[in-house]
């Protein structure tokens, strides 16, 4: 219940923090790692403190590895006139966003709030990494000290992997009347039409009364197709309705604006509809997925035909290596490959509609996941609260919402299954999930492919068992329940790694190489997924060990989140190939909420549209991150859209480079099988740009074929350069020859 309300606090201020009023906020802190309560007092000297950003974790900023006590202490000056211009004149509340893990705060020495529990406390330590902090403090408080210098001390401390204030930028507020009315939304969209629920909610005992003004705005057309301006008055605790319905599926602005009568102030959203650019799908079958599969002889093969069309559908697969088999009603190729070779695979699709031909090239050979490995994991959606109802529920949604018909293929159980070992030191699941072999056996039989979780330390991140000298027999029992995909996470390992006092790249690599040789002794190909967060340049060295692995913290769904990490890999481009690709984090669309209530991911449409290009321009292995059960319109088009996943699947196996950072504009290049090139223009500015796209900037002084990816339609006409509206924080993407 406490997480529900901080969340719905959270809400408030991130849209109380867009009409500006009666706030300051705290990019920045100083910062000292250890642990001292004197640090709390406003009169304490931290003149020699380093200066440190208070939206992204310590580690990013020079404090590699470190685990542990920190303190950031914020200076401000708090004027008497934000008190003045407060109507309630009740309290302040001060938003330090996420923190990793436990942290107490103080105002000028005085504890107002902490969430989690420090090692020192009686019940010992809880992380609560994942929970928006928000603490109020009446104005009236003797801590408050107007017209002077406040001091904001946070102590935190950090369990492991990443550590500090992280997500957003902290904030003070002074609550007011219009702080009492939320506004929200939900919406409900398809190809054909669009119906949009405002919700003005008056959280406070007393009427709300003000001016309402919405415009609905066609941003394609540059058409208002609407405008109301009327008074309004909200009784205590009600909430009023406003419906807004427009046919089609553009890309509509809704901006919606009110302003309170007593203290003319505003609160002001804007809502960028979800529009749909994938073209709905055809009756036709049409062969999707992956161009080229690996796998090693003698192991279990398991594939399924991904195609798209209606159903029934049967198959047919020529030229398949000896010692596989095709179910044709399925489309489910499986046995055991006998021999080492290249098979050149004619598929063929037929449903009523007619028949498609794809080519998939099966290699059998040392390799695995030669491309991006795609799927779905329980974390950013279950976090903890995962069970085996939800896992399977997840698999059958695979099938049933098609999302296997674009080749989306591996369900993957992250933490929270780990209990204890019995008597012989057999890892056991914990209650919630009665059978693991059932469910993996139920995963197989649809088709899909089952993947686990595990630390190499004794614990994992949120306190679970790890497999710390239980590898071998962890992966025995792993096999045994037919997994073929392992998230090895870093977590406590610390413990041992601290504890061994080596930091060299051998250590770092040790528990991975140790693990690595315990998978190859099995008769199993198991996807080998690394995470540590890139510690020692993980990109250096993980193709000799792993599959992939996680270059980057956990992703959570803000932009500052998904731009910060998504932008950031640029660097790592010539690591990423064929078997072994860098991975910056699970997806953030749809709804998520890592076992808190589930929300919309907090991505604009057009920053999903940002996410989805620049994870398949990365070659990023793609992993849903959603409760699947409340797939809409929006987000399954977006996850389905074949020309896109075509280039995060393409053979070649490149990431793309960034080519051109202009401003706010950056150009993401991808090298692509047959000579084209996947190109995003992306606007991370604030506002929507005309941006001018010269081809010979990219090394084109003219270019044949230009294609919108995402729409999958040829641009005519164009030559040697093109014009792009950019809408702020979105994206254009082009294939080009
Ligand atoms: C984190 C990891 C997350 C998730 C979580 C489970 O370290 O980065 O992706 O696996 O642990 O506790």
């Amino acid at each position: 219940m406490k997480n529900k309300v901080l969340l719905f606090v959270s809400c408030l201020f991130i849209m109380t923090h867009l009409s500006a009023q009666l706030h300051l906020s705290f990019p920045e802190a100083r910062f000292k790692t250890g642990d001292n309560i004197s640090w709390k007092e406003r009169t304490f000297d931290d003149n020699d403190w380093k200066q440190v950003k208070t939206s992204i974790p310590w580690e990013r900023q020079g404090y590699m590895n470190y685990d542990g006590y920190a303190w950031y202490r914020i200076h401000f000056f708090l004027p008497k006139t934000m008190l003045d211009k407060s109507y309630l004149k009740e309290k302040l509340n001060f938003y330090v966003a996420k923190i990793d893990d436990a942290d107490e705060v103080y105002l000028n020495g005085k504890l107002i709030g902490k969430t989690g529990t420090f090692p020192s406390d009686p019940e010992g330590f809880v992380s609560r990494w994942e929970i928006p902090r928000n603490y109020i403090v009446n104005l009236d408080d003797p801590a408050v000290l107007w017209d002077e210098e406040n001091v904001l001390a946070i102590r935190v401390y950090d369990g492991e992997s990443s550590g500090g204030i992280y997500a957003d930028i902290p904030t003070l507020q002074i609550y007011d009347l219009i702080d009492g009315l939320d506004i929200d939304y939900t919406a409900l969209n398809d190809y054909n039409e669009s119906e949009y629920h405002i919700y003005l909610r008056n959280k406070l005992p007393q009427t709300q009364s003000g001016k309402l003004q919405i415009t609905v705005e066609d941003t394609q057309e540059g058409k208002m197709l609407q405008t109301i301006t009327e008074k309004i008055e909200i009784a205590p605790l009600k909430v009023l309705d406003k419906k807004i319905a427009f046919p089609g599926n553009t890309r509509i602005k809704i901006n919606v604006t009110y302003i309170d009568d007593k203290t003319s102030k505003f609160k002001n959203k804007e809502i960028i509809s979800y529009y749909i650019l994938t073209p709905p799908v055809s009756d036709f079958p049409k062969i999707n997925g992956p161009k080229v599969y690996g796998a090693r002889p003698g192991h279990p093969f398991l594939f399924t035909i991904a195609a798209s069309g209606i159903y029934p559908m049967t198959f047919e697969a020529q030229g398949l290596p000896k010692g596989l088999k095709l179910d044709r009603k399925t489309g489910i190729i499986t046995g055991k490959p006998e021999k080492e070779g290249d098979y050149k695979v004619i598929l063929t699709a037929k449903n009523e509609k007619g028949a498609a031909r794809g080519e998939l090239l099966i290699r059998i050979g040392d390799k695995i996941a030669l491309t991006p490995p795609m799927g779905w994991n329980s974390w950013n959606c279950w976090g903890l609260k995962v069970d085996q109802e939800k896992m399977l529920q997840s698999a059958h949604i695979f099938k049933e919402k098609g999302l296997m018909h674009y080749g989306w293929s591996y369900i993957n159980l992250d933490g929270g299954w780990q209990d204890t070992r019995d008597s012989k030191g057999n890892m056991l699941p914990n209650k919630k999930f009665p059978d693991m072999k059932a469910l993996g056996d139920s995963i197989h039989a649809l088709g899909l492919k089952f993947g686990i979780y595990t630390s190499p330390g004794p614990r994992d991140c949120a306190g679970y068992l790890g497999s710390y000298q239980h590898e071998k027999q962890d992966v025995e029992i792993f096999a045994k329940w037919g997994v073929d995909y392992l998230k090895y996470d870093w977590c406590y390992y610390s413990e041992v790694f601290d504890r061994e006092k080596d930091t060299s790249t051998s250590a770092y690599m040790k528990p991975y190489l140790l693990m690595q040789k315990h998978l190859r002794e099995l008769d199993r190909d198991i996807v080998y997924s690394l995470c540590q967060y890139g510690f020692d340049d993980v990109w250096r060295w993980g193709a000799a060990i792993g599959n992939s692995w996680r270059t980057t913290w956990d992703i959570t769904d803000t932009w500052e989140s998904m731009s910060d990490i998504g932008f950031n890999q640029y660097p790592y481009y010539s690591y990423a190939g064929p078997g072994h690709w860098n991975d910056p984090d699970m997806l953030i669309v749809g709804k998520v909420g890592w076992g808190e209530e589930l929300r919309n991911s907090r991505l604009t449409p057009d920053e999903q549209y940002t996410h989805i290009t620049l994870w398949s321009l990365l070659a990023s292995p793609l992993l849903i991150g959603c409760d699947l059960s409340q797939l809409e319109p929006f987000t399954l088009s977006l996850l389905t859209n074949t020309e896109v996943l075509d280039v995060n699947q393409d053979p070649l196996g490149k990431q793309a480079q960034r080519l051109i950072k202009d401003k706010n504009i950056q150009i993401w290049v991808k090298e692509l099988e047959d000579g084209s090139k996947a190109v995003g223009i992306f606007n991370l500015g604030n506002v929507d740009e005309v941006y001018d796209l010269l081809f010979s900037s990219l090394g084109y002084p003219v270019v044949n074929e230009v294609r919108d990816v995402w729409r999958q339609t040829d641009i005519p006409n164009i030559t040697s350069s093109m014009r792009l509206n950019l809408p702020s924080h979105g994206v254009s993407f082009l294939r080009i020859r």
